[in-house]
């Protein structure tokens, strides 16, 4: 009851919305709406820097045709504008330039985090701590709000089974029930209850859909899904996010099953809107729609316009020339219908005013600095490094050190030091200076106890094919003048010899992962490895710290480094959540996103894949490599000791709308106070399809102190147990039996059963 009054004013309010967007309607040109449904990039290039030519774009010309743009009304949102400085100025041109005083939309890739940065995205899911994943999306939704982003096209919810390609890193990983999950847990952390209020922006999960399954893991290439993998795997997290109030959702690159996805009515108005329910807008990857025609799909950039805007796309990001320009003319012959281009003018309107754009447009400047300074900031991000590291190896429990028991360490590698690589892609607005790399973490960690020495080992390597976020400084490595890569080795390696223990520091640089930054191998690129080996050969325990975003080759560090720890990018505040897992401060309770090949010819690589012939030969499916994991999904260890006992249902069999209540006791036997995600994963014996051998189907993150034991309890209902079934082409309840296992990973032993009586359709 007590929520009555404020529905009532959402009411009102929404209300208040449609009728100024009715009016707004009645009174705009067909070109003023083509405007509303124009996003442009506003890119100006830092000072000597070379403009990439695959964004075909000249660097000069490019603001200044936007500018001209505002001016007229023919562009209504625009991106990659950081400095609020610049967007009150863009606003204010905005403003002048419109005559129905409609203000600019601006949004921005705020992909982890804006000034303070967070682990990358896999890191974060790699935390399976929802509460943390929120909070940092809060944090980077507040310091994006506080300089005039209304939105961020983010999160990236696409399910990567292929570490080859480079977006892996932006993503949840693997599995359709932690990825959405991690998606709905980012859009409340964007949006909040609504996206209207103070500090929040509108989350925008893209690429509907598919475009993590590239032919090859080639970014961009195209992608054959059938329904049942789109349905049971790839939408999940998209659907999630929708349930979750996500305001947009984004296009993706390539052909989805033939179809460019950027023009598929099914996605976007029969599955989206239909299906789903969803109500905002729907915006085009960049350039996207002019690519209709690139596809060899749209005949021109009419063609393109009207089929786009036939398919359910509202808005277009563009770099320069946009398809939508063509609207007006589509309209006049018929190629697209009035009610399309009104329906999409008016999500945009809509998601204006609900922002409260056309009361408040501009920011406040001093305010941005303040909130963009937050020291809070800096600690949920130190917080969410230190929950998505994970333990990946620590044979003879060599890890945490003892700062006590120590003279020196040797932190050896190139990355161990490098402040932008610590910060991990996709990221524009960072501060070097406040960068906590994993050196100066320990460094100050360890004060003047321990002597502590680094070397890079090796020179920095170089992608063969320069990446286009190359052309934004400081994003390119460089070596220090006069490296002498053969006397640097030989100091990295004497440095090693002379300390108690040594930290390897390896993986791969942040412009090798990412957008346009697929790999055709996995192995740790230039010198690394052999740096390791040699490190490791001196005999002095040694640690090794993987810097990465995809799974890299690691089967000989596995056999025979002792400690391994996955601390991914892990941003702002890497080095001091880097040196508490180091130094036992915190326990380490990352799990895998992903099963961990062992070799990149292992992939794509799934451990939900489904029961076959032989599968007792299911770990030598090739002859010259297991075809078993390096390490699983859901893997990770901790300082803690976790042991699962008592596992029960609390019933035998459950009616199709029925929910089963498992319960399984966790004890912490170890001497640590550690956090544990307990996992639970389901199978279904038989059915109108086959199913996955499991799948995660419920996961919570405990803390125990040494000793302490908890019972924790899962609720599987028919939600969990539903799936998309090719023989029936719909969702199914089957009549079936159900095997539970409940464990720290996805190989967990502990076992239950149920069965549960069937029913066709939802
Ligand atoms: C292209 C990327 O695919 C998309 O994810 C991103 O949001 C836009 N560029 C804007 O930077």
């Amino acid at each position: 009851m007590s929520d009555q009054p404020q529905q009532t004013e959402r009411r009102i309010q929404a209300d208040g919305i449609q009728g100024q967007v009715d009016e707004l309607l009645r009174r705009m040109t067909p070109a003023e709406k083509a405007g509303q449904l124009t996003q442009y990039f506003y890119f100006r290039l830092p000072e000597g820097a070379a403009p990439e030519p695959a964004l075909g774009m000249d660097p000069d010309a490019q603001p200044r045709a936007v500018e001209q743009a505002l001016g007229r009304a023919t562009v209504g949102s625009l991106l990659f504008v950081t400095d609020p400085a610049e967007i009150n100025r863009l606003q204010r041109l905005a403003l002048a330039g419109n005559r129905h005083g409609i203000p600019a939309l601006f949004g921005f890739d705020v992909i982890h985090g804006l000034r303070t940065i967070f682990p990358v995205p896999i890191a974060m899911a790699a935390s399976w701590d929802v509460e943390t994943i929120e909070q940092g999306q809060a944090v980077a939704a507040r310091e994006a709000r506080a300089v005039g982003i209304h939105w961020a096209f983010a999160p990236m919810v696409d399910i990567a089974r292929d570490p080859r390609w480079g977006r892996i890193v932006e993503g949840a990983g693997e599995d359709p029930f932690l990825g959405a999950a991690v998606a709905a847990a980012q859009v409340r952390g964007f949006q909040g209850t609504d996206y209207g209020q103070e500090d929040r922006i509108i989350a925008g999960p893209k690429h509907l859909a598919g475009y993590g399954a590239a032919l090859g893991g080639r970014d961009y290439d195209e992608v054959n899904l059938s329904e049942y993998e789109l349905w049971n795997t790839y939408f999940p997290p998209f659907k999630a996010a929708v349930e979750a109030g996500a305001g947009n959702v984004m296009t993706a690159y390539m052909d989805l099953n033939g179809v460019p996805a950027s023009a598929s009515r099914w996605l976007f108005t029969e599955v989206l809107r239909q299906e789903w329910g969803f109500g905002g807008f729907v915006v085009s990857d960049a350039n996207a729609l002019r690519n209709l025609v690139t596809h060899g799909f749209a005949a021109d950039l009419t063609d393109a316009a009207a089929r786009a805007m036939a398919a359910g796309v509202d808005l277009e990001m563009a770099i320069q020339d946009p398809a939508y320009a063509h609207l007006p003319e589509a309209l006049q012959t018929g190629a697209v219908s009035q009610d399309a281009v009104d329906a999409g003018v008016r999500r945009i309107l809509e998601a204006k005013l609900r922002l409260g754009l056309f009361d408040n447009p501009y920011v406040d400047e001093d305010r941005a600095r303040q909130v963009l300074a937050d020291r809070q900031h800096r600690q949920v991000a130190r917080v969410a490094a230190e929950r998505s590291a994970v333990l990946l190896r620590n044979d003879g429990n060599l890890l945490p050190l003892d700062p006590d028991g120590l003279a020196s360490v040797a932190v050896i590698g190139p990355l161990a030091d490098s402040r932008r690589d610590t910060l991990g892609p996709w990221v524009f607005d960072f501060d070097l200076d406040e960068t906590v790399t994993v050196l100066d973490g320990i460094r100050r960690k360890v004060g003047d106890r321990v002597r502590v020495a680094s070397a890079p080992g090796i020179p920095v390597v170089q992608r063969v094919f320069p990446s286009m976020f190359d052309m934004f400084g400081g994003n390119r490595p460089e070596d220090p003048e006069g490296f002498d890569a053969e006397a640097e080795f030989r100091r990295a390696v004497g440095l090693a010899e002379a300390a108690d223990v040594a930290v390897v520091v390896a993986g791969e640089w942040q412009n090798m992962i990412g957008e346009a930054a697929s790999r055709s191998s996995l192995a740790l690129p230039g010198g690394q490895l052999e740096l390791l080996q040699a490190v490791v050969g001196t005999g002095t325990p040694t640690v090794l710290l993987v810097m990465n975003g995809r799974p890299l080759d690691l089967r000989w560090a596995a056999e025979n480094v002792p400690a391994i720890l996955d601390i991914w990018y892990p941003g702002t505040q890497g080095g001091t959540a880097v040196a508490n897992l180091l130094f036992g401060e915190v326990s380490p309770s990352g799990k895998l996103p992903f099963s961990w090949p062992r070799t990149v010819g292992h992939v794509p690589f799934i451990y939900s894949h489904t029961r076959s012939h032989e599968p007792q030969n299911q770990g030598r499916r090739y002859w010259d490599e297991p075809s078993a994991p390096l390490f699983p999904f859901g893997h990770g260890l901790s300082y803690g000791r976790f042991v699962f006992s008592d596992l029960t249902v609390d019933r035998p069999s459950v009616p199709p709308e029925g929910t089963i209540t498992v319960s399984v006791q966790v004890t912490n036997t170890g001497d640590r106070e550690a956090a544990e995600v307990v996992q639970l994963y389901l199978h279904q014996r038989h059915g109108t399809a086959s199913r996955p051998v499991r799948e995660l189907n419920g996961f919570q993150r405990v803390t125990l102190s040494p000793q302490a034991s908890k019972q924790v309890q899962f609720k599987i209902g028919p939600e969990h147990r539903r799936y998309w079934s090719t023989t029936e082409r719909d969702w199914v309840l089957d009549t079936s039996i159900f095997d539970i296992w409940v464990g720290g990973d996805s190989t967990a032993q502990l076992t239950a059963t149920f069965a549960q009586d069937g029913q066709s359709g939802r």
